[in-house]
């Protein structure tokens, strides 16, 4: 089984990005995690440019959707929203097959967040991913420094729970 991970957050030492990092070394026998890294190159966009002048970015995007099993999303919150970015990689996958049914996981790196969560969960269904019900995983890391983030994220409770999370995930992909 082969899962994709998108982070929301562009900065070297994202939290975000870092928790999908630590999330790639516990997943279960037999599945693996690639993160996208692509999101920064992406074109603003427009419909205009969909079909044959799809740029190559975003046929890369829409290519890794489409073979991976499970898409894990790690997102921050600008401004009580969706940032820029991942919004704009989201639309990019509108108007393809590759969301459509395609299960995906929420986790957070901050305990706030809570309105572009919402936010997010509801593009997600519109477009329609399918959103894994379970309890969302959310470790806090707001606002700690990289050596802090990763010593929470070497913790060996923690290291449990990101194995939980993904087993869960996974079997929610088996059972579509
Ligand atoms: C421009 C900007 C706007 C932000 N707005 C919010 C916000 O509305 N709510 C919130 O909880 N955090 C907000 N934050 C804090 C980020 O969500 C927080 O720094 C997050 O952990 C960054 O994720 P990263 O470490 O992956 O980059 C904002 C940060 C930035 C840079």
């Amino acid at each position: 089984m082969n899962l994709i991970g998108l982070s929301g957050s562009l900065r070297a030492a994202s939290t975000n990005t870092a928790l999908l990092r630590a999330l790639q070394v516990e997943t279960p026998r037999g599945c693996t995690l690639a993160l996208y890294d692509g999101l920064g190159a992406l074109p603003i966009f427009n419909p205009d440019d969909e079909g044959e002048h799809t740029p190559l970015e975003a046929v890369r995007l829409n290519e890794a959707v489409s073979r991976a099993d499970g898409v894990v999303i790690s997102c921050p919150e600008y401004a009580y929203g969706i940032p820029g970015g991942l919004k704009n990689a989201l639309d990019w996958l509108v108007s393809g097959p590759a969301a459509v049914g395609k299960p995906v996981m929420l986790v957070h790196a901050s305990h706030r967040s809570q309105i572009s969560r919402d936010a997010l969960r509801e593009v997600l269904r519109t477009m329609s991913f399918e959103v894994f019900p379970g309890p969302e995983l959310e470790v806090p890391l707001l606002g700690k420094k990289p050596d802090e983030v990763a010593e929470i994220l070497r913790d060996a409770a923690c290291r449990q729970r990101l194995r939980t999370t993904l087993a869960d995930f996974v079997r929610f992909i088996d059972e579509q």
